[in-house]
């Protein structure tokens, strides 16, 4: 531990998020502004006023994270942004304050692949009373967003082996669209959370996708059978089970989460497991990961779960210690591969 002051900066969704960090796990300011409330009359995110959006508040959000960490900009040691995946529109907007500041600053400029920041996240301290417990390689991660379901093997810091992702929708894209199904309002993943605590897990039984043979995932024919039964009950005029079907549905998606997470760990003989992103703040998924003793199962507090950025200065850190930074001419990689 150096005592690196990374200040990083968000924007590959419809968030805009600024943090400072020391030494990629302890939390001088996070700061996230949403944009859910701009976004739930489209019933999703519209990208165009996402991208607009962020140019309104990307300076005030990046001000407050250094009058929180009571900082000012030659007291850093580095700068992170995230370069992808995300919306290109967006990206481009805390791409460029980055820019901007690293250009007024001389600070070095660290681009930061957004699902290494979900991942990252797991090192951050919970709390500044609560010592770190960083999880240890060989670790498996998997990384459940509303883009992405990776499985991946870690033997070393910065080191992903994918073994497997999603053929179809990505773990968070079925959680938003099956929400579309039951009329549950945007974001998907928390309403379905909320309706499934009143349901019956077991009052229907929709398909596992297990994938036998493969590390990867598939959830369309999830959604497509949730479907069919809305469809169903209203052919017949009667009332869709709502909660029910939001239980179940996420019973479907945690069962095969889980059991491929821990097979892929018993398989490749990784004590701890890493569970990140905006679908890895699902209750019923976290009581799943934590109901065994057999594996170290890390999963961050919820505020670190969704989209921030106190997770992208956390792989800057990792980046930064590893020699790497980029140049100023750096592009924005909409679909950027971990
Ligand atoms: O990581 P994230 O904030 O943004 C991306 O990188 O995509 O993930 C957003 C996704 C959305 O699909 C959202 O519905 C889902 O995470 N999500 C949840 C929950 N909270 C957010 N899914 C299930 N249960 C939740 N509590
Ligand atoms: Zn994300």
């Amino acid at each position: 531990n150096q005592n690196i002051r990374i200040l990083a900066v968000e924007t590959s969704c419809d968030e805009t998020a600024a943090a400072v960090l020391v030494d990629g796990t302890q939390i001088l300011s996070n700061v996230v502004a949403t944009q859910i409330d701009l976004h739930i009359q489209f019933g999703g995110v519209f990208p165009e006023m996402a991208s607009r959006q962020h140019i309104l508040t990307i300076y005030p959000v990046v001000e407050s994270a250094l009058n929180q960490a009571h900082l000012s900009l030659d007291e850093l040691d580095a700068l992170a942004v995230t370069r992808g995946p995300g919306l290109a529109g967006s990206l481009v907007v805390g791409m460029n304050m980055a820019k901007a500041l690293a250009l007024g600053s001389g600070l070095p400029l660290i681009g930061v692949n957004h699902l290494e920041g979900h991942l990252y996240s797991a090192w951050i301290q919970v709390d500044k009373d609560t010592p770190a417990n960083p999880p240890d390689f060989p670790l498996i991660a998997l990384i459940v967003s509303g883009g992405h379901s990776n499985l991946m093997l870690m033997k070393d810091h910065l080191q992903y082996e994918l073994l497997g992702s999603t053929l179809d929708d990505a773990a968070g894209e079925a959680f938003d669209k099956v929400a579309r199904l039951l009329s549950l309002p945007y974001p998907g993943g928390p309403s379905i959370q909320k309706a499934a605590e009143k349901g019956n897990p077991t009052a229907f039984n929709f398909p596992r996708a297990r994938l036998e043979g493969t590390w990867n995932f598939s959830f369309s024919g999830l959604k497509t059978a949730v479907l069919r039964e809305v469809r169903a009950f209203q052919e017949m005029g009667k009332t869709v089970p709502v909660e029910d079907m939001a239980a179940s549905f996420q019973a479907a998606v945690v069962d095969v989460l889980v059991e491929k997470a821990f097979m892929a760990a018993e398989q490749y003989g990784a004590h701890h497991i890493v569970v990140a992103g905006g679908v890895s703040a699902n209750s019923g998924l976290r009581k799943a990961l934590t109901e065994q003793n057999r594996f170290e199962v890390h999963i961050p507090p919820l505020k670190f779960c969704t989209d921030n950025a106190a997770m992208i200065a956390a792989a800057g850190y990792q980046r930064y210690a590893h020699g790497f930074s980029d140049k100023l001419d750096m592009d924005v990689l909409p679909s950027w591969a971990l």
